[in-house]
C-alpha cells in the first residue's frame, strides 16, 4: 500500500510533557501553541490539576455574523475551552488546540501510583514541584515494557542542589528550604537522561546561584524547554551541548510557547512512506532534528530533500540492508528503532540492529516474526534478514513505539493485519490513522474496550 501525498507533523509529545511541569514554576496564564492531542497530555494534565494547576484546551474562531436589517457581516471573535484533564474537546477535530495552563498558587504536592504509573514522564514534575512550593510526595514510576526506567539521576541531581529527599514505599518525598545552584555530573550507565536534564534544568531556575549541568541531554525537546523557560524569565546558555549553565532567578512569570514539531512522528512517516515505496512531502518537519535518520534512509537508497519547513521523501524498490545503533541526541533516536526495524524488515539482506538506550525494547520483534519476518535476537542486538514481502496477521503492541512498528509492518504486508494497540498510539501519535488515510492507506482505527 503505498503512501504518497502531504502529512502535517504535529507539536512534539516529549516537548510539551517537560513544559507543562516547568509550567507550574512560573504563576500566571501560559499559552502553548502546537499543543497534540495525546492521551498524554491528558495524562498530565490530571497530574497538574492535582497540584492546584489547571489546563484548557483552546480554540480561537472567528464567526461571521449578519445583523438583522444588515448586509455586511460582523466578525466575531469566539473562544472555546475544554478542561484538558477530562480528554479531547467535541471540537478537536476541526480546530487546532491549545492549551492555556492556569498557574496560581500551588495547592497540592503529591503525583499518585495510579497516574504516574500510566505516565512516566509525569515524574519530572519533582523537580519543578521542589523548586516552587519546597515539597513533592510522588509515585516511583516503576519500570516499564520497554524495560528498567531509573530515576536515580533525577535524585542525584535534585540532591546536589540541596534537596533531601527519602524512598519509601514507592513514593519520593523530597522538601527543599531553597534549592541551591551547584555542579551536577548528570551522565549515567546509558549516556545522558532527557527527563533528568528536564528537570534539573527547570528546578535550577529557581535555585539561589549557578547550577551547571555537565553531560546534559542534547535533545531538540532541551533545547525547546530552555527556549520555554527563558520566556518565562529564566536566564540559561548552553541548552543544546552537553553543558548548561542555568543562572537561578527570584520569580518566573507565565509565558507563550510554540512547540518544536515531533521528530519521531516526522519519522515514523518517513520510514512507513519508504517501506511502501511511497513518495511524501512531510509538512513542518524540522530536517536539523533528524540528520541520523536521513543519512540511514540514504545508505537505505532513499531519495530525500529540505525544503525548508517541508521534507520530501521517496524510495523506489527494496531497501539496501543497514547498521544501526541507537544513541543519545544526535545519534540514532531509540524511539525509531522499532519502525526501523519494520522498514528493514524489506531489505535485500541482512541488517543489525543494536540498542544501546533501553537494552530490552524489542516487544516488536516476536509480533514482526509472526508476520513472517526472519529476526534473530541476541541481547540488545537484532539481526534482520529482510524478504520481498511480510503477510498480514493479527497482533499485539505492547507499547507506543512497538505500535507504530507493526502500523508499519501492516502497510507493506500481503493481507490484512489487525494490531491490538490498547490505545498505545494514542499515547504519542494525534489521529495516526485519519494521517495515514489522507496519505492513501487503508487502515481503519475501532475503539476497544
Ligand atoms: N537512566 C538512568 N537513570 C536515570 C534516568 C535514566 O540510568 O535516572 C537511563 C535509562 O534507563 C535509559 C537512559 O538512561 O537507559 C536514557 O533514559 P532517559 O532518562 O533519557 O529517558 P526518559 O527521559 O525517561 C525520554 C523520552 C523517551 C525516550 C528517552 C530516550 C519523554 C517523555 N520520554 O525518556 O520517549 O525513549 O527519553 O530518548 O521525553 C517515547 O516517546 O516513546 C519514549 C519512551
Amino acid at each position: 500500500m503505498r503512501l504518497a501525498g502531504r502529512v502535517g507533523i504535529s507539536g512534539s509529545k516529549n516537548a510539551v510533557l517537560p513544559v507543562m511541569c516547568a509550567s507550574i514554576m512560573a504563576p500566571g496564564v501560559h499559552r502553548i501553541e502546537n499543543v497534540p492531542y495525546l492521551t498524554d497530555v491528558v495524562r498530565m494534565s490530571e497530574i497538574l490539576r492535582g497540584l492546584g494547576v489547571e489546563a484548557f484546551w483552546l480554540a480561537e474562531f472567528v464567526d461571521e455574523e449578519v445583523p438583522e436589517g444588515r448586509i455586511t457581516p460582523k466578525m466575531k471573535r469566539r473562544n472555546l475551552y475544554a478542561r484538558a484533564d477530562q480528554g479531547f474537546p467535541e471540537w478537536a477535530e476541526r480546530c487546532k488546540g491549545i492549551l492555556e495552563i492556569r498557574v496560581g498558587e500551588l495547592t497540592g504536592y503529591s503525583a499518585e501510583y495510579k497516574t504516574v504509573r500510566q505516565l512516566r514522564a509525569g515524574v519530572a514534575v519533582l523537580g519543578p514541584l521542589l523548586a516552587r512550593g519546597g515539597r513533592a510526595h510522588i509515585s516511583m514510576p516503576g519500570g516499564c515494557v520497554i524495560g528498567d526506567r531509573p530515576i536515580d539521576l533525577h535524585l542525584k541531581g535534585l540532591r546536589r542542589l540541596g534537596a533531601t529527599i527519602t524512598v519509601e514505599a514507592g513514593y519520593i518525598d523530597a522538601e527543599a528550604d531553597g534549592l541551591k545552584g551547584n555542579r551536577v555530573y548528570l551522565g549515567g550507565t546509558f549516556g545522558s537522561t532527557v527527563l533528568g536534564s528536564a528537570a534539573l534544568m527547570s528546578a535550577a531556575a529557581l535555585a539561589d546561584g549557578v547550577t551547571i549541568i555537565e553531560h546534559a541531554a542534547q535533545e531538540p525537546e532541551i533545547v525547546d524547554l530552555a527556549v520555554f523557560l527563558k520566556a518565562c524569565g529564566a536566564h540559561i546558555t548552553g541548552a543544546g551541548t552537553h553543558r548548561i549553565v542555568v543562572e537561578g532567578v527570584g520569580e518566573l512569570h507565565a509565558a507563550q510557547h510554540r512547540l518544536v514539531p515531533d521528530r519521531i512522528e516526522a519519522g515514523t512517516f518517513a520510514l512507513a512512506a519508504c517501506a511502501t515505496e511511497g513518495d511524501i512531502l512531510l509538512e513542518g518537519a524540522r530536517w536539523d532534528h533528524l540528520y541520523s535518520l536521513w543519512d540511514h534512509l540514504e545508505n537505505a537508497g532513499a531519495s530525500m530533500q529540505d525544503r525548508g519547513g517541508m521534507i520530501h521523501i521517496a524510495f523506489e524498490g527494496r531497501p539496501r540492508p543497514l547498521e544501526v545503533t541507537t544513541f543519545p541526541y544526535p545519534g540514532f533516536p531509540t524511539d525509531l528503532q522499532a519502525q526501523m526495524t519494520a522498514f528493514l524488515c524489506r531489505a535485500d539482506g541482512v541488517s543489525r540492529i543494536v540498542e544501546r538506550i533501553f537494552p530490552n525494547r524489542f516487544h516488536h520483534v516476536p509480533e514482526l516474526t509472526r508476520m513472517g519476518a526472519e529476526i534473530s535476537l541476541a541481547g540488545a542486538v537484532a539481526s534482520v534478514k529482510g524478504r520481498e514481502r511480510l503477510d498480514g496477521a493479527e497482533v499485539e503492541a505492547k507499547d507506543l513505539r512497538a505500535s507504530a512498528a507493526l502500523v508499519i509492518a501492516g502497510l507493506t504486508a500481503n493481507g490484512r493485519t489487525i494490531i491490538h494497540d490498547t490505545g498505545h498510539l494514542k499515547r504519542g501519535y494525534e489521529d495516526l490513522a485519519g494521517k495515514l488515510k489522507d496519505l492513501g492507506a487503508r487502515v481503519e482505527a475501532e475503539e476497544t474496550g
